[in-house]
């Protein structure tokens, strides 16, 4: 049996919802049929961080994303899974408008953000981006010294221009990103020289720098080993007490390891949103249980 199997397995035994009983009623409940598209689950929070309202996006004639209606909460971490190809990413770069950068990218709905709506026309993508921030499956420091990384947002925005501050900004960022003790003794080397798992934690730093509200991550642990993984998700968890988390993973075990609440895509709709448990132990929709089950994707 491999670590992840044996991972999985100790889930289910410790969670309460997974009780014989629970098992039986749910084995009973007939599920939502699999040609049935409508979201089944609460897509609304009370006082949500973010509100999405009959989203549609399309890529040419490609239909990805189909009239999605969710909400992000204040201080959550929201997972969304789903095959390969189902929208996911798409729908993550919908939340800081970063399908603008894509010529054959058309979104259509409203994404209110604090009740803002951030495709209006007086608003400005550069302070979007800083508070709705974005991490990659891929670390990507700019090849520049750690402290430069952690400096050139903050910079741009105007945060701060005194050599104290700024020196805070770094020292802040990085303790909260869980990097500044393997650090602080190379600040003025290249962040590119770091490990895998190092950088994605400075990545995570350098978006904190610019003081987000949101941090949306898209498969932020496929590159990195265990330990790193281990290091990130302990980390979110630590950082959901002051941001939304929006997170995008293949892993099945990392969302039910870090999420309050999961959202299954499957094909360009929005199956199913519950809470993390209720999705994992008791899905609703036929479709959500055939991937958790393993039978798709
Ligand atoms: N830049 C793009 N141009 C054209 N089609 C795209 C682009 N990005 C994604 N798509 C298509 O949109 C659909 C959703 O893709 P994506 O959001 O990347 O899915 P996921 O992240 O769930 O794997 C797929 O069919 C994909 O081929
Ligand atoms: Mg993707």
């Amino acid at each position: 049996m491999n670590v992840e199997q044996e991972t999985g397995q100790k889930e289910m035994e410790l969670n309460p919802a997974q009780t014989k009983e629970a098992m039986d009623l749910q084995s009973k409940t007939p599920k939502v049929d699999r040609e049935n598209r409508e979201t089944v689950g609460d897509v609304r929070v009370d006082d949500p961080r973010m509100r999405c309202t009959d989203i549609n996006v399309h890529y040419g004639d490609k239909h990805a994303i189909k009239g999605l209606n969710l909400d992000v909460g204040k201080k959550e971490i929201l997972s969304m899974i789903g095959p390969s190809g189902c929208g996911k990413s798409t729908f993550l770069r919908c939340l800081n408008r970063m399908n603008d950068t894509i010529d054959s990218c058309r979104v259509t709905g409203t994404i209110e953000m604090d009740g803002v709506d951030i495709n209006g026309k007086s608003i400005d993508v550069v302070p979007l981006r800083a508070s709705v921030g974005m991490v990659f499956q891929k670390p990507n420091p700019f090849p520049k010294s750690i402290r430069e990384n952690i400096l050139f947002g903050p910079r741009i925005h105007g945060l701060a221009t005194d050599k104290d501050d700024l020196e805070e900004i770094v020292v802040n960022s990085l303790k909260k990103a869980g990097l500044w003790d393997e650090v602080k003794d190379r600040l003025d080397q290249p962040g590119t020289g770091l490990s895998g798992g190092q950088q994605q934690r400075l990545c995570i730093a350098r978006t904190i720098a610019v003081e987000p509200e949101i941090i949306l991550m898209d498969e932020p642990c496929s590159a990195l080993d265990p330990i790193s993984t281990a290091a990130i998700e302990e980390l979110m968890l630590e950082l959901s007490e002051s941001y939304s988390i929006c997170i995008v993973t293949h892993s099945m075990q990392q969302a039910a390891r870090v999420s309050n609440r999961t959202a299954y895509f499957h094909l360009g709709d929005l199956i199913e949103v519950g809470t993390t448990d209720q999705v994992f132990n008791a899905p609703l929709h036929q479709l959500t249980e055939d991937y958790i089950t393993g039978r798709f994707g």
